[in-house]
């Protein structure tokens, strides 16, 4: 009898247009009950080889226990040829199951389809796979398999999918026979594993390659020239070196190149602009050099161009797209290279421009009006160069503007009224600029800040209430400016906030007390303490913007700001007491009042848990030492010199773990161990200071959004773990 197996999800392969598996088992039903002739009950051997592949699997949710009786339909995740049962797919992909795959999965000898993803198997690749001839895809991504790949693979001569990526234990040498084993593989994905070794040669020439993905591994060599017309070839994040070959085999069909993270040298050549399906080039995070020829002009349907941290020189590129009007491009970033020269008008005219990320460079001039022509744009990032001018008001024709990031350059004028247009902004940084003048009562329009930056400025005037409308503040720092006046009663009344640094002004009058209602608990569970970076200074404070693009049509901002989570009031002109409350604020990580003129006494500090810096120093506070600082264990820096504080301090109790911390009070005494108090005042070295110490990152990650509706016409909102994961790996 003559096997025949025509399910459609088999037939040619297309590039992801595999139904789903719901659809197929529809059709197979369907098929089950239109059919004149009796379905078959599933092959009895094959019914036992499942069972015996169950029989190691953990399944915590039960989504295998439909696996009883001899009714192919019922069985989740198995479909089986409609005449002879023999089960010809097993897709179990996102279940929650681990385990060992046992050999007993290799008796399905006429399985085509294995969808292992997402689970959590272990163990190593069962070298049986190689005796399912028949099979066309193994996806296997996702998972926790160890090892290397399995020789015995090379005998699936029929493979058209290889999809591996996520098993971080997977590795060893490339195998050689990667590239030649199948002469149908159109897809294969090794990314996210531990590869490493060079690219055999077969790899450079297998015809049916579409899809190569060996992201993320350790990959070595130069980047050859590929001799197939590849559509994705991702090869970011390994350790690769070279020039830029030109791709030439796949002008017309490539369109994802991402070169990422390697140690790429020399230019640009202008031959990756003769790729004419390119949507996605991303060659940041390599050593790049020289200027972008004029005659860089990439076709109309590239999305997504990173060349960002590179050594590239000379002016920005003015013409990205042939016909600028008509570029598609969403995602420009030219961050953290040595480009000089002005911000080109052209850029203006990418008009569906979402992204643009030009800083870190060496840019001059004034920020071009025109920019308020790019309506779609929703992250700006201008900062660290040498602009100069003021902001410009068109700016507020990017109504959908979430993040304006222009710290770090010469920026002088005044803070518009109008800019209360920008009402969707989430982040405003334009800390060390020379911008002056008050801050516009309109401002109270812009209800959606919650990161806010004007430190470092000319700013002067006394507080109004606009700020009092920015609810979700969760940052807000006016340090080293030339505000004065009262501090407003509202100060302590944002629900969020995490951080408030008033610092270096010339506030005056008391620290207003009562109308307490925040607590600085963490935020929502977003923030996470990202363990490779466990120290910080505790004043350095980084705001990251990072936009992902999820696939060919999605766009994802992240927003990181990593901060200690504080209040500084230092270096003004308060006076009168602390009020009590302040030291019981939860959650507080750092206080800093030094350098005002603070009187009357400490309360005991037991409510500081949090605690890890506490400056109070240049001040005229009185009293006795609070007695439980020692129990404060997160402390690092403790600093009440020059104050006039009196009475003793226990050696044992701080005077050891804070040396210098008490200098400068002439009637404190140190008490040694058991004989009373020693007379002479503590030594006159100071206490470290606030720059010195380093404390924890709280690196503090929320997604924004997620947006690109006039592509593909999806909106889609992506806030997953996966993605933060990603940015904290590539961009911190
Ligand atoms: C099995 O499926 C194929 C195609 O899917 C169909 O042509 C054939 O008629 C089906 N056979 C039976 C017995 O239902
Ligand atoms: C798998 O096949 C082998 C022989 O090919 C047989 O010995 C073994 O019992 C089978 N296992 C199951 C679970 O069917
Ligand atoms: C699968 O195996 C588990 C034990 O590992 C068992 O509890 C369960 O009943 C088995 N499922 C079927 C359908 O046999
Ligand atoms: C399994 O199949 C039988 C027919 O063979 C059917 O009666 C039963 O409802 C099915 N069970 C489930 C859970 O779908
Ligand atoms: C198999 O089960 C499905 C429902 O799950 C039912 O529609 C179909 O009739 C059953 N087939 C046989 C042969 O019992
Ligand atoms: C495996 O299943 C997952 C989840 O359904 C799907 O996203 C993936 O595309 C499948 N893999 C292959 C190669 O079809
Ligand atoms: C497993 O079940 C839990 C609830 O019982 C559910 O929240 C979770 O989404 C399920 N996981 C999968 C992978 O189906
Ligand atoms: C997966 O299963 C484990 C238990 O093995 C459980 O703790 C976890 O919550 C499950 N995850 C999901 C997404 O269902
Ligand atoms: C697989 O995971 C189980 C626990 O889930 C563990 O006991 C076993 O040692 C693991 N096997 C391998 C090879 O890592
Ligand atoms: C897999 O290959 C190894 C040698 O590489 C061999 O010993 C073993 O028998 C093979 N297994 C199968 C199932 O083909
Ligand atoms: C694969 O390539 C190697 C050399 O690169 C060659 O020796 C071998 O014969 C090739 N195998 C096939 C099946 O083409
Ligand atoms: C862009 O802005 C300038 C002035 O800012 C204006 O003259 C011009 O018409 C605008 N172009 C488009 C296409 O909107």
């Amino acid at each position: 009898m003559e096997l025949k197996w025509d399910v459609p999800v088999f037939r040619p392969w297309i590039p992801s247009k595999l139904p789903s598996l719901p659809l197929l088992l529809m059709l197979v039903l369907s098929l089950c009950l239109f059919s004149p002739t009796k379905c078959l009950d599933l092959d009895p051997d094959d019914k036992s080889s499942l069972l015996c592949f169950n029989s190691s699997v953990q399944d915590p949710n039960r989504s295998l226990a439909t696996w009883v009786g001899s009714n192919c339909t019922n069985w989740t995740g198995i479909s089986c040829e409609n005449r002879t049962g023999r089960v010809v797919s097993v897709n179990l992909a996102n279940m929650n199951l681990s385990g060992k795959v046992l050999p007993c999965l290799c008796n399905l000898s006429f399985l085509e389809y294995l969808n292992l993803s997402g689970n959590n198997f272990n163990g190593t690749i069962p070298t049986c796979f190689g005796s399912l001839a028949s099979l066309k895809t193994i996806d296997l991504s996702h998972n926790s398999f160890s090892g290397v790949l399995p020789d015995n693979i090379t005998r699936l001569g029929q493979l058209r999918e290889l999809v591996l990526n996520g098993n971080r234990q997977l590795g060893g040498d490339l195998p050689w026979w990667i590239g030649n084993f199948s002469s149908n593989l159109e897809k294969l994905d090794l990314s996210s594993n531990s590869f490493n070794g060079e690219m055999p040669d077969s790899l450079f020439h297998l015809k049916s390659l579409r899809h190569l993905d060996l992201g993320d591994n350790y990959i070595s060599g130069n980047v050859h020239e590929f001799y197939q017309s590849l559509e994705f070839l991702g090869l970011a994040s390994n350790k690769l070196f070279g020039t830029l070959p030109c791709f030439s085999a796949s002008t017309k069909s490539l369109t994802v190149l991402t070169l990422a993270n390697n140690s790429l040298v020399g230019g640009i050549p202008t031959c990756i602009a003769s790729l004419e399906a390119l949507a996605h080039l991303n060659l940041s995070f390599n050593h790049l050099s020289y200027g972008i020829s004029p005659r860089l002009v990439f076709p109309e349907k590239l999305l997504v161009l990173d060349l960002s941290f590179n050594d590239l020189s000379g002016p920005l590129p003015g013409k990205i797209a042939e016909a600028t009007e008509k570029s598609g491009l969403v995602l420009l970033d030219l961050s953290h290279n040595r480009f000089s020269g002005k911000i080109p008008l052209k850029i203006t005219e990418l008009k569906s421009l979402q992204a643009l990320f030009l800083s870190h460079n060496l840019l001059t001039g004034e920020i071009p009006a025109r920019i308020g022509n790019l309506t779609y744009l929703q992250v700006v990032d201008l900062s660290h160069n040498s602009l100069s001018g003021s902001i410009p008001l068109d700016i507020v024709g990017c109504f959908q503007l979430l993040a304006l990031i222009l710290n770090n350059n010469n920026l002088s004028g005044e803070i518009q009224p109008e800019l209360d247009a920008l009402d969707s902004l989430k982040i405003l940084d334009v800390s060390h600029n020379k911008i002056s003048g008050e801050i516009p009562l309109t401002l109270a329009g812009l209800k959606s800040l919650e990161v806010v930056d004007l430190s470092s400025n000319n700013l002067s005037g006394t507080l109004n209430d606009a700020i009092t409308k920015w609810l979700n503040l969760k940052y807000l720092s006016l340090a080293r400016n030339k505000f004065s006046g009262n501090l407003p009663s509202w100060l302590f009344t944002f629900e969020a906030i995490q951080v408030i640094d008033f610092s270096g002004n010339k506030f005056s009058g008391f620290i207003p007390d009562g109308n307490f209602n925040i607590s600085f608990r963490s935020n929502n569970g977003n923030s996470v303490r990202d363990p490779k970076v466990p120290f910080i200074s505790v004043r350095s404070i980084e705001i990251k913007v990072s936009a992902m693009v999820i696939d060919t049509s999605e766009l994802s901002f992240t927003f990181k700001v990593s901060s200690m989570v504080g209040i500084d009031l230092s270096d003004n002109l308060l006076r009168g007491e602390i009020p009590n409350v302040l030291f019981e604020v939860e959650g507080l990580e750092y206080l800093n009042l030094s350098y005002n003129y603070l009187d009357g006494q400490l309360p005991s500090l037991e409510k500081m848990w949090n605690l890890r810096a506490l400056d109070l120093s240049h001040n005229s506070l009185s009293g006795q030492i609070p007695g439980n600082i020692s129990t404060l264990k997160d402390l690092i820096l403790l600093n009440l010199s020059y104050n006039s504080f009196s009475g003793s301090v226990p050696v044992n109790q701080g005077y050891r773990r804070f040396p210098g911390a008490f200098a400068g009070n002439p009637d404190l005494c140190v008490e040694s161990s058991g004989e009373g108090c020693e007379r002479g005042s503590p030594p006159a070295e100071p206490g470290k200071t606030f720059e010195e110490v380093e404390g924890p990152i709280l690196v503090w990650v929320f997604c924004v959004s997620a947006f690109v509706s006039f592509y593909l016409g999806v909106v889609g909102l992506f806030c997953s773990a996966r993605a933060r994961s990603y940015i904290l790996q590539t961009k911190v």
